[in-house]
């Protein structure tokens, strides 16, 4: 499989590093402790690890609001600590990937604390700074992510500024070319350090209407939903300048070899696409969200899939996201029957799988009492569904020990006892086990990664498609129902199954039995 790029080849892990396993009792994940689990991570298979922001910050948004680009924050260790991360990944056939969070500081990053210090400091023009309205109130509409008006009036200098997310993430301004060399030299910071490439944080919101014009209201809001959905966000998101930018990152990376650059981007699919650049020269992959909140009904499912397929640009590199530390886990959201046939799903579509920590064995949302709340999404609009606490819970790894074998300290948030990866390695029927047999069947059928995608249909709850290269073709075969069901077939082999004892059994001529919440994939 040698002339696709590693990232289109492997399956990307996602670590909440504050969550994935403490090594110092404070209760906190660390960069030592990632590094004692990383055999854990290429026994199960996976090809790259992307690690949630661990740079220095006051963890207003845990570690996505920024105060120095270039460290690491104390609590996740040291740079010398990160070095040795990534060359023991490395030694192990590891990819590793930064988060990197270009759309706004910390309102603690020194470049703020300059910019806020006086008009004229060279550093003002780094940041959105406006003045007020005629009334003395806000310069325009806009709102922020996390509630309220996204302008915070800074009474020393008599301006207010921009921040997409909390007042602590003043947005940087994009269209200063100071601000874009000196993020530059942070992406060449980390890739002289050799990371294998980037997630860029909110890369659709980089820049902003240059007039500032008002945000018109949006005519399909209902109450309930976060503040921000009253308008459309026709000036504060995707605007057109942004693809120059998001060349320029992608010609950086280019001057180091094999690089990746992922965004996060919550677009409609027509919109996500333009993010791969008109000539391929844009970012290697937009971010596909779309199973993320999709209903879990084989025809809407097979719909999206062909709908996706259909929009790739000529070249452009397919993925699939089933869970992040933004949205409820997947086991929560469908179950934890269909929570396998999600597997089966997000390993064998056409694209580079993205798996968040702890949906391999299943984690649901944590519980999350009312005192032991800290995501300022759900602290600053609390009650309407947009905290985050519930799917950044430490990872389970040990039933049997004080708070699942994550901290010998006090968790920073309440760890799970539903499950654990120690009660699930030796149980061949476990969702684990499911994982590394699917990442096991990736890597030795080349039709799972490099195939085609074709037929993709649904009848009745029962999704399939095939997945073909040269002469092997591979029928994969979802049932996202309750109820046992069929499935067509010209006789076949069944490779791998979700049901016990089913694997290396013929498939009939005709019509065969598919129980209810199984999913395979089978050699036709
Ligand atoms: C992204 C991150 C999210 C963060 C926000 C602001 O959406 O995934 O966790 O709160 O950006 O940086």
């Amino acid at each position: 499989m040698s002339e696709l790029k590693w990232w289109q080849r492997g399956v990307i892990y996602q670590i909440y590093p504050r969550s994935f396993q403490d090594s110092n009792g404070d209760g906190i994940g660390d960069l030592p402790g990632i590094a004692a689990r990383l055999g854990y991570i290429t026994a199960l298979g996976a090809d790259a690890v992307w690690i949630s922001p661990i740079y220095p910050s006051p963890m207003a948004d845990f570690g996505y609001d920024v105060a120095n680009y270039c460290d690491i924050d104390p609590i996740f260790g040291t740079l010398a600590e990160f070095q040795q991360l990534v060359d023991h990944a490395h030694r192990l056939g590891l990819k590793v990937l930064l988060d990197f969070v270009p759309n706004h500081t910390s309102d603690q990053h020194p470049w703020f604390e300059l910019s806020r210090s006086s008009r004229d400091n060279p550093k003002r023009d780094w940041y959105l700074w406006r003045d007020p309205a005629p009334d003395g109130g806000p310069p325009n509409n806009w709102m922020s992510r996390m509630g309220g008006s996204a302008w915070e009036w800074d009474e020393a200098t008599g301006q207010y500024y921009y921040h997409a997310f909390l007042r602590e993430q003043p947005d940087l301004n994009w269209r200063n070319p100071q601000v874009r060399r000196a993020m530059d030299d942070v992406l060449r910071f980390w890739l002289d350090r050799g990371v294998d490439g980037f997630r860029v944080d909110v890369l659709w919101l980089l820049i902003k209407d240059a007039q500032f014009r008002d945000n018109p209201p949006n005519p399909a809001y209902r109450p309930g939903e976060p503040g921000h959905h009253r308008l459309l966000q026709t000036y504060t998101e995707d605007q057109p300048e942004v693809h120059e930018i998001v060349r320029s990152m992608r010609a950086t990376l280019s001057e180091y070899g094999e690089k990746v650059l992922i965004g996060e981007i919550y677009l409609p699919i027509a919109r996500l696409m333009t993010y791969y650049g008109p000539n391929g020269d844009g970012a290697d992959m937009p971010f596909n969200f779309q199973l993320l909140n999709a209903a879990w009904r084989a025809g809407d499912i097979a719909r999206l899939i062909r709908d996706y397929n259909s929009a790739l640009p000529e070249h452009a590199w397919p993925n699939w996201v089933l869970g992040n530390h933004d949205n409820p886990r997947v086991a929560s959201r469908i179950g934890a029957d269909q929570a396998r046939v999600a597997a089966v799903l997000l390993l064998t579509l056409r694209g580079t799988p993205t798996l968040y920590y702890g949906d391999e064995i299943g984690m649901t949302d944590g519980h999350i009492p009312p005192d032991a709340i800290r995501d300022p999404a759900e602290l600053r609009q609390p009650g309407i569904g947009q905290g985050r606490d519930p799917e950044r819970t430490p990872m389970q790894w040990d039933g049997s020990l004080p708070n699942g074998g994550f901290t010998t300290g006090q968790p920073w948030l309440p760890v799970g006892t539903a499950t654990s990866v120690r009660t699930q390695e030796d149980d061949a029927s476990s969702l684990l086990s499911l994982y590394r047999r699917l990442l096991e069947l990736r890597r030795s059928h080349a039709a799972l990664v490099r195939g085609t995608i074709a037929n993709v249909g649904a009848e009745g709850d029962v999704l399939t498609y095939e997945r073909c290269h040269d002469d092997e073709r591979l029928l994969i075969a979802l049932n996202m129902g309750r109820e046992d069901a069929t499935v067509s077939a010209h006789g076949g082999v069944v490779l791998l199954s979700t049901l016990a004892g089913r694997d290396g059994q013929p498939l009939r001529e005709g019509v065969n039995r598919l129980s209810a919440g199984e999913a395979l994939v089978a050699a036709v």
